[in-house]
């Protein structure tokens, strides 16, 4: 008896899971599909497992799925629905009485990658970013039935016998030749990874994207399959580049998503493009097998295996070791392995190497072309970079050399390719070029086309050399090179050719184009990539390096290299540790400063109004033009006399009280609070430290130990034994609040409290710590009468008072150059920090000179950078500003604006709970609701993405994280703060309604 096939899936879907609905068959290659659309509209798939499919098999993809759902239940996958009576695949016999095992899952919406109109390096991102969650989550999966089958890849070596399966003679051939370097190259290096289940067919038929081409669903888990896990991503890729014009484009982005997210081991990224190769051998070997086993779909079967060869030879046609070391960097490797090796050969050796050039390239002779995006203020739109260079040499007295890495982007505008990545050394036609080390000619070639490079040659060097690397000279009299053939040997310091003239060179003036390669990324020479796209650069950067490491030229010849943001952060995450972080969602690649503005890359400007620190603006000309003549003059340390350290002490003490005549400078506000902490336990004979809730004081060891703000927060180790935390004075959220009587002294009592615990325990203070306005604790002034009255308690106890002014010192709070003289009290130690160098790493202590003579104890304090000349001469310049800029006067009268600006916010944004500060050092406190004070983190954090958008950048604080937290450099003018009282307002009514 026979029943239609899609009779017996109606009466199965009814049978085992009670479900009625129009059913439209799907392809598939060994089971039954349909797609099902009930009576009340909800869709779901149908699959009939093919009859011979090993039980243990349909098991293992139900299995799966449901382990999916638990570990993964945002991914967008397949569900699965149980049968009527529980089971994961009910099982029903067909008419021929074979059991066929059921299966019904959720429908997937999305067009396959093979259809869809939209698909782009996007696309393949959000697939690398599926797989690489769908792989961490089967990495702890395991399954009997999940063995090795016909198309797994690690299984490919046992498909060599079938290649003569493959008709046609050539695609014979390639398919052997890749099964057979699979077998020697790929096998052995893989054997000992660790394998896993990974899906296993990522292929453009199981891959399914919405409208905005972005993976809206993966299908199809027949394929699941226990191997290395790499080749879930030799699957993927294989499928991508089928079709694709530019096949690497699109793998990269796959590759680097999935890097991203689960990492790629080194040894996988090298085998990639040969296990991509190896992906389409299996496919031919399966579909000559296949039209082998059933000649009726042979016709079929040879046409998609036409699009698999189309992709397949678009692949070998690649350069090798380009298309590897591209893999390699989009996994997040270094491109060429050999590179580190190459690079540590060249610096030990690089003083045998012999002169290019037989010139005098000298500190005196050499002349940096005045080119490039970092250095050309005069480019024009629609100029070239030819005929810039036209204008510029007539003018060069000299040998200009052109940099490495020079960015041509405001020439020849609207190209691709602007990053040079070779050196340029301008020098008569004629010139003999000579090779700087042995080895032999590897290519030779004559670009004869406008702007190209003329004769060129591409030496090989490895005698003596770890690993293979490559010179080229391009710009060389053509007629030179017909001397060479490849391969022939070349000695240090023989002639290679001559420099060709203008005529000979793509128009060029005489120059020398030397390149140095790390791999052999060319077949023919005329091919060599001199310039190069700059979203390539940090790809390129470990391709061919910069080739000064083989001129030696005693100059800077190259250009300082410029990352996209987003490679710029691939690479981040790479080299600099995770524990620190970025500001903002999309973080900001800032590259220029001046006065309280930032520029971005993409010449974005922003408004500053949170950094301390470029105090007198961002790169002050007076303090850079002290920095830049100290250094260019002389530095030194402490151990000899100069001018600059005791005329910045001299400077800085006549700031400050009469009492605090004792100066040492250090390097920072940490070092600075360090170095307090010692003078205040050789002084007092103290180990006992107080400090104020919620504090930070820097980020030694010594001063985690004393911050609330770290060693309460998270991965803190909690209180150390020797600290005590005072109560905050927080007038708005506090125990005691605004208007309340005494609120100063009634919060020192806690400071009181302590002491006298402290001394039960038979411990004596050494220091208090406070911030006279506090910083992590939500941008706080401190109620009248609380210094005074918690330093008094302090003193009697027997400890020093430390006031930590980094945040808050050099006149922030406008009506006092210290913030502590605010609260009307002299500290016995003063530190200071961040606005003192206006971004010079720097920082300094000032004490009573009895507590700097209790250290000198006879062990000395030796710092090696700390009151070094060019730090003095940066505080200098520093001090020198604010005093002739009036920058005081502005911080008191934009503190001034910007209070009373945002106080009248208030009274038509309810979130505005608090407005509070001296100065230029504000806080404005963010709350839900102004009874209860529930803070309005969530607001606070759009209002500062937000404002970023409007160019204001901003960031919050406190321990609740809702506090708009407000220190610009003090030169921020009345517009600026104006512009930014405006934006506010208007971000305010859109994010917190
Ligand atoms: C109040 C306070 N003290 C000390 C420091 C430590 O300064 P630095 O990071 O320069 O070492 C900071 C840094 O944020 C600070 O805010």
């Amino acid at each position: 008896m026979t029943e239609h096939p899609t009779d017996f899936a109606v009466r199965a879907l009814h049978e085992a899971f009670g479900l009625q609905g129009r059913l439209e068959p799907l392809p598939g290659e060994h089971d039954l599909n349909f797609k099902v659309t009930a009576a009340d509209g909800g869709r779901y798939l149908f699959k009939i497992h093919a009859a011979d499919l090993a039980p243990e098999r349909a098991e293992l993809q139900a299995a799966i799925l449901r382990h999916l759902e638990h570990q993964a239940p945002d991914l967008p996958l397949p569900r699965l629905f149980l049968g009527r009576e529980g089971q994961a695949l009910p099982v029903i016999d067909d008419a021929q009485g074979r059991a066929r095992r059921l299966r019904l899952t959720t429908w997937l919406d999305g067009t396959t990658w093979v259809e869809a109109r939209r698909r782009d390096a996007g696309s393949a991102a959000s697939l690398g970013r599926l797989l690489a969650r769908l792989d961490r989550c089967l990495a702890d999966f395991h399954h009997p039935a999940a063995a090795p089958y016909a198309w797994d890849l690690a299984g490919a070596a046992s498909l060599s016998e079938d290649v003569m399966l493959i008709v046609d003679p050539e695609r014979h051939r390639v398919a052997a030749e890749v099964l057979q370097r699979f077998t020697a190259d790929v096998v052995p290096r893989l054997a000992g990874r660790p394998k896993q289940v990974i899906h296993g067919d990522a292929n453009d038929r199981n891959v399914l994207l919405d409208a905005d081409g972005m993976v809206s669903g993966l299908i199809d888990f027949g394929d699941v399959v226990e191997t290395w896990r790499v080749n879930e991503l030799a699957v993927a890729a294989a499928y991508l580049a089928v079709g694709a014009a530019d096949p690497i484009a699109i793998i990269r982005p796959l590759l680097q998503a999935y890097g991203a997210e689960a990492p790629i081991a080194e040894v996988e990224a090298d085998l990639l493009f040969d296990l991509i190769l190896t992906r389409y051998a299996v496919s031919m070997v399966m579909a000559a097998r296949q039209s082998r086993q059933f000649p009726g779909n042979a016709a079929y079967l040879l046409v998609s295996q036409d699009d698999v060869w189309r992709a397949m030879t678009a692949i070998r046609a690649l350069n090798r070791p380009l298309a590897v070391a591209t893999l390699r960097h989009a996994c997040g490797h270094e491109p060429v392995a050999a590179r580190r090796a190459i690079d540590a050969w060249i610096l030990r050796n690089g003083h045998d190497f012999g002169p290019v050039l037989p010139l005098a390239l000298t500190r005196e002779t050499l002349r940096i072309l005045p080119l490039g995006a970092d250095r050309d203020t005069a480019a024009r739109p629609g100029i070239s970079y030819a005929e810039r260079l036209a204008e510029v040499l007539p003018g060069i007295d000299g040998m200009p050399l052109g940099r490495y890495a020079e960015d041509r982007a405001p020439y020849d505008r609207g190209r691709a390719r602007t990053i040079h990545l070779a050196i340029d050394l301008y020098a008569p036609a004629g010139t003999a070029v000579q090779a700087p080390l042995p080895g032999r000619i590897a290519l030779i070639g004559n670009d004869a086309t406008a702007d190209g490079f003329g004769g060129i040659l591409v030496l090989e060097h490895e005698a003596g050399t770890p690993h293979r690397f490559w010179t080229a000279y391009g710009h060389l009299a053509p007629a030179d090179l017909a001397k060479w053939k490849a391969g022939d040997p070349v000695g240090r310091g023989d002639t290679l050719a001559h420099l060709g003239t203008t005529a000979e060179n793509g128009g060029w003036p005489p120059h020398l184009h030397i390149q140095l390669l790390t791999a052999l990324t060319v077949d023919r020479a005329e091919d060599l990539m001199g310039v190069l796209p700059p979203e390539d650069v940090d790809l390129w950067e470990g391709i061919s390096p910069n080739p000064n490491a083989i001129l030696g030229l005693p100059v800077n010849a190259a250009a300082p290299i410029a990352h996209r943001p987003g490679a710029l952060r691939r690479l981040r995450a790479r080299w600099i540790g995770a524990a620190l972080s970025l500001s903002y969602e999309t973080p900001l690649k800032i590259v220029r400063g001046a006065g309280a503005t930032l520029i971005a890359e993409d010449g974005r400007r922003y408004l500053d109004l949170v950094n301390n620190v470029c105090h007198v603006g961002h790169c002050h000309p007076r303090v850079v033009e002290a920095i830049a003549g100290q250094a260019a003059r002389l530095n030194t340390n402490t151990r000899y006399l100069h001018d600059n350290l005791v005329e910045y002490a001299h400077r800085l003490t006549t700031l400050l009280p009469p009492e605090l005549s004792s100066v040492f400078l250090v390097n920072s506000g940490s070092e600075a609070n360090d170095l307090a902490l010692r003078l205040a336990r050789a002084y007092t004979g103290g180990t006992e430290v107080m400090v104020l809730d919620h504090a930070y004081h820097g980020n030694l060891s010594s001063l985690i130990d004393i911050s609330p703000y770290k060693f309460d927060g998270p991965g803190g180790a909690g209180r150390p034994r020797h600290v005590w935390v005072a109560e905050m004075p927080d007038l708005y959220r506090g125990r005691i609040r605004y208007g309340e009587a005494e609120a100063g002294p009634r919060y020192a009592e806690r400071v009181t409290t302590l002491l006298r615990d402290l001394s039960g325990l038979d411990r004596r203070i050494a220091a208090f710590f406070a911030e006279p306005l506090l910083g992590c604790g939500g941008q706080l002034v401190l109620p009248e009468g609380y210094l005074a009255a918690a330093f008094a308690e302090v003193r009697a106890a027997g400890g020093v008072c430390i006031a930590d002014e980094v945040q808050v010192g050099f006149g922030r709070v406008g009506s006092h150059f210290w913030a502590f003289e605010t609260q009307g009290v002299v500290p016995d130690i003063v530190t200071m920090g961040k606005p003192i160098g206006n971004g010079h790493p720097m920082g300094a202590v000032a004490c009573r000179p009895e507590i700097a003579a209790a250290f000198a104890n006879g062990m000395e304090y030796f710092n090696t950078f700390g009151g070094n000349p060019v730090s003095a001469a940066a505080g200098l310049a520093v001090l020198d500003v604010i005093r002739d800029e009036r920058l005081m006067a502005n911080a008191a009268a934009r503190g001034e604006q910007l209070t009373a600006g945002f106080k009248s916010l208030a009274e038509c944004h309810r979130v505005i709970g608090d407005v509070r500060g001296l100065g230029l050092f504000m806080g404005v406190e963010l709350v839900r609701d102004r009874d209860t004070l529930e803070p309005a983190d969530r607001a606070l954090k759009a209002i500062v993405e937000v404002m970023k958008e409007e160019g204001v950048l901003l960031s919050s604080e406190g321990p609740h994280h809702n506090v708009l937290k407000i220190k610009p450099p003090l030169v921020i003018s009345e517009a600026e703060c104006a512009t930014v009282l405006e934006k506010i307002d208007g971000v305010m009514k859109r994010v917190a309604g």
